[in-house]
């Protein structure tokens, strides 16, 4: 059989190719909403995962964020988010990202994202813990808020539901060192794991935005979870992921109940 981490990584370095060589390209770029765009390089990339994917593990089932959906009994699904940071990548932004992971029976086993820009391959296997190109990384040492660089996201509804991250972001900001916005969610925690950012949150995201990124993390040393702090699934809407010590003080502001927790804007137009 094949080695499934050495599969993906080679799917994620051709998708990666693709994408990098594409960057400054004429692309066509159609709207999945107001602001959620897509480009045809994330159906290419897709493509080129899934059909290295395929060629060695032809009974796996795939759910990729575009177009695959192979659902079967096979006990093995990979989770793929062909271009992570499709914004970005539309706007010639160099932050973007390939995310491959495999679940296997409920569990994410395999975890790759890979930043073809950079040339930075993040890998892990559940128990063997997280790879920067071969190399071990682990999260930072930072255990106070004030020294904590964070990162964080704002979902794509949010002109027209108020759970939009702002509230907590405005938080977060001011107990905080400082706090980015990339605009890759894989990439955020990849860098969680390198120790890069110390903390990092999210609403509203997708399991192929999460799968590989959060495998990476524990597999570093870090925390994954909701925003309060408890548990964690990929099919969840919150996800905190840190070094583990900024995590209680994250959770102590994210945690708070009574806030974002309708969706009380109306859809309106927005230009
Ligand atoms: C997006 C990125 C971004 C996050 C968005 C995601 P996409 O993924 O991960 O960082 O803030 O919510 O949807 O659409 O570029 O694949
Ligand atoms: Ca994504
Ligand atoms: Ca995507």
């Amino acid at each position: 059989m094949n080695d499934l981490l050495t599969v993906a990584r080679n799917a994620a370095f051709k998708a990666g190719v693709l994408l990098r060589e594409n960057i400054h390209g004429v692309r066509e770029i159609s709207y999945k909403g107001d602001i959620n765009l897509v480009t045809e390089m994330d159906m290419r990339s897709e493509r080129a995962i899934v059909g290295v994917l395929r060629a060695s593990f032809p009974e796996h089932g795939i759910i990729a964020e575009e177009e695959t959906s192979i659902r079967n009994s096979s006990g093995f699904t990979w989770i793929i988010d062909p271009l992570d940071g499709t914004t970005n990548y539309a706007h010639g932004y160099p932050c973007f990202s390939v995310s491959i992971a495999l679940e296997h029976e409920g569990e994410i086993i395999i975890g790759v994202v890979y930043d073809p820009m950079r040339d930075e391959l993040y890998t892990a296997r559940k128990g063997q813990g997280a790879f920067l190109n071969g190399k071990e990384i682990r999260v930072s040492k930072v255990d106070t808020l004030i020294r904590g660089l964070l990162a964080t996201g704002f979902p794509y509804d949010r002109k027209v539901c108020d759970r939009n991250n702002l509230d907590y972001f405005h938080d977060l900001l001011m107990a905080a060192q400082e706090v980015r916005r990339d605009g890759s969610a894989a990439l955020d925690l990849c860098y969680v794991a390198l120790g890069r950012f110390d903390g990092y949150w999210e609403l509203k995201l997708k399991p192929w935005d999460v799968a590989a990124g959060s495998l990476i993390v524990a597999e570093a040393g870090g925390m994954v979870t909701d925003f309060s702090g408890t548990r964690f699934s990929i099919h969840d809407n919150e996800i905190l992921a840190s070094n583990g010590k900024l995590h209680q003080p994250m959770v102590a502001i994210l945690g708070k109940t009574g806030r974002n927790s309708e969706c009380t804007l109306h859809s309106r137009k927005h230009t």
